[in-house]
């Protein structure tokens, strides 16, 4: 079945202070939506409050995976019905190896009985390991502890794969890359476009969507999405900046702390 991701006026909070004031968006199967914006806008904020980070509260709206509720599931639950997010600053875990980590939580979206054989993870994550060109020492090193940035953000796009999300969400996996990184991570995003799965790419630069091409472009400022067009508003945005956009739409202040 070809995924549906709604997100429909959602208002998020961080103690107290409004950040989201009401974003509309909605993700097919097989469309990659990106997100663009200037620093502080709220593009971390939409992705944190989607995937139930405690400290973003949702005031306002709704938003739904295949009609199911998703506000109304934990974080957990959340990742079982197919919400994936690369974060913009992955996070270390000492002590859980890479392997460890990854076997548990595509377990975790299993059913009890069903878990994937040790012998079947190894050898999935070692193929998706060479396609991403990574050192096979990777599988045993605690989670993302002294990666450097980019063998970070090659680890996300890992777990993305063998994860096989409904809807990917990706917040800066670009930044830190080097230019080989880059295109190895965009082949394997492109190589994950199917009907069955949606993506939000959160980006500062045209450049990774000269990889992955964008079938639309949202410019976020605010808290809101205040502009959005197909993969030339990408272009427009690289070669102009955002000035244009705050005059057309009458922005001083770009940032969420102005109403
Ligand atoms: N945990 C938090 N505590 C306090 N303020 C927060 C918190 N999280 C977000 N904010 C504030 O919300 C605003 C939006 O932050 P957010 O991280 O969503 O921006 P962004 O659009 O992702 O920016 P960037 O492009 O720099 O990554 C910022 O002003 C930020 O300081
Ligand atoms: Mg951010």
């Amino acid at each position: 079945m070809s995924t549906q991701f709604e997100i429909q006026g959602l208002k998020s909070s961080i103690e107290g202070k409004e950040i989201l004031k009401g974003i509309d968006l909605k993700i097919k199967g097989g469309e990659v939506h990106a997100i663009m914006g200037p620093n502080g806008t709220g593009k971390s904020t939409l992705a944190s409050a989607l995937m139930g980070h405690p400290k973003y509260e949702v005031t306002d709206g709704s938003v739904t995976l295949n009609g199911e509720d998703v506000l109304e599931m934990g974080v957990d639950e959340r990742a079982r019905a197919g919400l994936f997010l690369a974060m913009q600053y992955p996070s270390e875990i000492t002590g859980v190896t890479n392997a460890d980590f990854l076997r548990s939580a595509i377990n975790a979206r299993r059913e009890e009985g069903n878990e994937i054989s040790l012998i079947k993870f190894v050898r999935q994550m070692e193929g998706k390991m060479k396609e991403l060109e990574m050192n096979p020492e990777f599988m045993h090193r605690y989670l993302n502890e002294g990666f450097s940035g980019g063998e970070k953000k090659r680890n996300e796009i890992l777990q993305m794969m063998l994860l096989e999300p409904k809807l990917v969400i990706l917040d800066e996996i670009d930044s830190g890359l080097d230019i080989d990184a880059l295109r190895i991570v965009a082949e394997g995003v492109n190589a994950m476009r199917s009907e069955e799965r949606g993506f939000l790419i959160i980006t500062h630069y045209q450049r990774l969507l000269n990889y992955i091409t964008p079938d639309f472009v949202h410019v976020m400022m605010q808290g809101r999405i205040v502009k959005s067009g197909g993969p030339e508003l990408a272009h427009r945005l690289e070669a102009e900046g955002y000035d244009w956009v705050k005059e057309e739409l009458g922005i001083v202040d770009e940032t969420v702390g102005q109403a």
